[in-house]
């Protein structure tokens, strides 16, 4: 049997450079991988071609299995986002998001114990990309939230929670508002808890959600919640434990996933050579276990843990000096002497 095949695209920005980073690191502890690499983001506008060629998701669909670096998506104009494509092309329904407190990563809650996961609905919401301009000086965007779309989503989140060994899911919602739209997410999500007797299933309403996780993070296990309030709170949850540098994601269909770090293409960083590469190297530990490649996750996670620890060998954003390559040559060494013992 040939080389399992995984398509890589590496986007923009600070992406090529996390993205070789990431798979030299793979590869060091014996992950073998056909790399198929793809075309997406901005680069590709460049090119001519789309932000999210049909090719690219072609090929994606094919293979079942993607790791993709960020991408660019200009601000109030241009082209639609690759990654919104990407998403609703391929269906990936569910994006899981964990926020773990790390040792030697500094952040607000240093000495706590944070480990909790986001579990946001990836295709529906805002995201449907339903705006249009009635009038010069109106601009509407339709929010849509299907029963089929909720149901799908809660299934997959409880059965994460059950088999991840987690006690209790929250979703998150402002139901007290938006009573059709979230209303609906919110009595899908309590009939699909009664599947599930033995998790805690509770809900609380978004502005409070982000008081409560800047106040007292610990308190929350799972966190279930539409796409625009789970973009932004992922990123708050960042914040708690190190930042952007640290935070991975995977998109999860029904028979394809994408996995990638959550922050973007950090333009004012690009190309100096000083990116962290771990956001997109935890994303692809999630790829590893996905694919039943646990034990070769588990080390390179204990080897970064240890670089963490240790302190002498962090990127800047974690407050050290060092470049995305010594980083990796740090992270590949002691991943490779944990091999050796
Ligand atoms: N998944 C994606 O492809 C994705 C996600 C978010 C934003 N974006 C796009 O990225 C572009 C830039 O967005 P932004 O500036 O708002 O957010 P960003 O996440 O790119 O950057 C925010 C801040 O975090 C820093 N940062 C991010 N990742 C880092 C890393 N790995 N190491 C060290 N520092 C890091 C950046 O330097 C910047 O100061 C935009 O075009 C946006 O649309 C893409």
């Amino acid at each position: 049997m040939g080389k399992r095949k995984i398509g890589v695209i590496p986007g923009d920005g600070i992406g090529p450079e996390i993205t070789s980073a990431t798979i030299d690191i793979l590869e060091a502890v014996g992950f073998e991988a056909e790399w198929v690499y793809l075309e997406g983001g901005i680069g590709s506008v460049e090119k001519g071609h789309e932000a999210m060629p049909a090719e690219t998701i072609a090929k994606i669909k094919e293979l079942g299995i993607a790791l993709k670096g960020p991408t660019t998506t200009p601000i109030g104009k241009g082209h639609k986002s690759a990654n919104v494509i990407l998403r609703q092309a391929l269906d990936l329904f569910a994006n899981v998001r964990p926020t773990k407190t790390l040792p030697g990563v500094h952040g607000p809650f240093e000495g706590k114990h944070i480990d909790l996961i986001i579990v946001r609905e990836n295709t529906e919401d805002l995201y449907a990309g339903i705006e249009f301009q009635p009038h010069p000086d109106v601009a509407q965007s339709i929010k849509v939230i299907t029963r089929p779309g909720c149901q799908r989503l809660f299934k997959y989140a409880f059965n994460m929670v059950r088999v991840q060994g987690r006690k209790r899911m929250t979703a998150v919602h402002k139901a007290n508002i938006m009573k059709l739209t979230d209303g609906m997410f919110l009595e899908e999500f309590y009939k699909e808890a009664k599947n599930y007797p033995d998790i805690i299933a509770d809900d609380i309403i978004v502005d409070n959600c982000c008081m409560q996780l800047v106040i007292n993070p610990e308190q929350f296990d799972v966190i279930v919640t539409e796409n625009l309030y789970g973009d932004i709170i992922s990123d708050l949850c960042a914040g708690l434990v190190g930042g952007l540098g640290m935070a991975a994601s995977a998109n999860i269909g029904v028979d394809c996933a994408v996995f990638e770090a959550v922050h973007g293409s950090a333009p004012d960083i690009a190309g100096k050579g000083i990116a962290n590469p771990t956001a997109l190297l935890f994303s692809s530990l999630m790829m590893l276990r996905y694919l039943g490649e646990g034990e070769k996750a588990d080390r390179i996670l204990n080897s970064v843990l240890k670089v963490c620890t240790d302190g002498k060998i962090l990127t800047g954003d974690l407050g050290g000096k060092a470049s995305t390559e010594e980083y990796k040559r740090e992270v590949i060494r002691n991943a490779t002497e944990l091999v050796a013992k």
